[in-house]
């Protein structure tokens, strides 16, 4: 049986920049886990003394570093870690700074802000806390603005994970509505690119593996789209590995989430070619 890995999948920029960050700063914690991985938080807990706390209240005298992960987190947290007795490394993506950003800086400006996106992700509740006025709509759909009365000048940015054809919808509702709307094109394409590869893979292959944390989105993302072409299973270790999937397969492709790190992909490949 023939392995093929897809031709994008795995640690995106940030999350990779974010592991950097936590293995060049040893014995910190990170104010949640760092990535969905849970694999990977203990190699760092093991091996660099990363460990994570889930609230600011649980970090003591003895923590002396904090790291502020991928997805960022809002202002108000931000300015209560720095008046703490600790040194803050922030790992938040640049690809999240930046609607933090815009937001901040338009807001003052006195634009309305749009927000496409989930208001309850951690990364949205992070982008909102940035707006200096409370006129912030956090909505996933057009349909959510039609009993909003907004102001004639408009902000709008998206989740970075969102679709750009959803992301459309609402900035054309906004614009056939309103006098004045600045579009800011946020989304991030890394996890298209890794599901656009999964989906090319899956169409040729017998068999999809695809590993990562059965806790993270964007895992799971990409084994839908894997089994709606060939028989996929989502792993997080190679102990999930049974060697009845592979009998009689040809082709058997390999993805991976964006939090899941290389070492596990090569571990699990490894296994597989013992077992077949
Ligand atoms: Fe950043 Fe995009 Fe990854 S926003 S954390 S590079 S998916």
């Amino acid at each position: 049986m023939k392995i093929e890995k897809a031709k994008s999948y795995g640690f995106c920029f940030g999350v990779r920049r974010a592991v950097e960050i936590a293995e060049n700063s040893q014995n910190a914690v990170t104010l949640g886990p760092l990535i969905h991985n849970p694999l990977e938080i203990q190699r760092l807990a093991e091996n660099y003394n990363v460990k994570y706390v889930n609230n600011i209240d649980e970090i003591d005298e003895n923590i002396k570093r904090v790291i502020v992960r991928t997805h960022g987190i809002p202002k108000d947290k931000l300015q209560k870690l720095k008046e703490k007795n600790v040194e803050v490394i922030d790992a938040t993506c640049p690809f999240v700074k930046k609607p933090q950003e815009i937001v901040e800086e338009m807001s003052k400006q006195g634009y309305d802000i749009v927000i496409f996106g989930d208001k309850n992700h951690p990364e949205i509740k992070g982008v909102m806390s940035y707006a200096v006025h409370d006129r912030v709509y956090v909505v996933l759909t057009p349909d959510e603005l039609k009993d909003k009365r907004l102001r004639e000048k408009i902000a709008t940015v998206a989740q970075t994970t969102r679709k750009l054809s959803d992301y459309l919808k609402i900035t054309n509702y906004l614009i056939e509505n309103y006098k004045e709307v600045r579009v800011f094109n946020t989304i991030c394409n890394a996890t298209f690119e890794n599901q656009d590869a999964v989906r090319e893979l899956s169409k040729r292959a017998d068999i999809m593996i695809i590993v990562g944390g059965k806790n993270s989105s964007n895992t799971k993302q990409l084994y839908n789209i894997a089994k709606e072409n060939c028989e996929s299973y989502l792993i997080e270790s190679e102990d999930e590995l049974n060697p009845e999937w592979f009998k009689n397969k040809k082709l058997c492709g390999i993805s991976a989430g964006a939090s899941t790190p290389e070492w596990l992909v090569e571990k699990i490949i490894s296994k597989i070619k013992e077992m077949t």
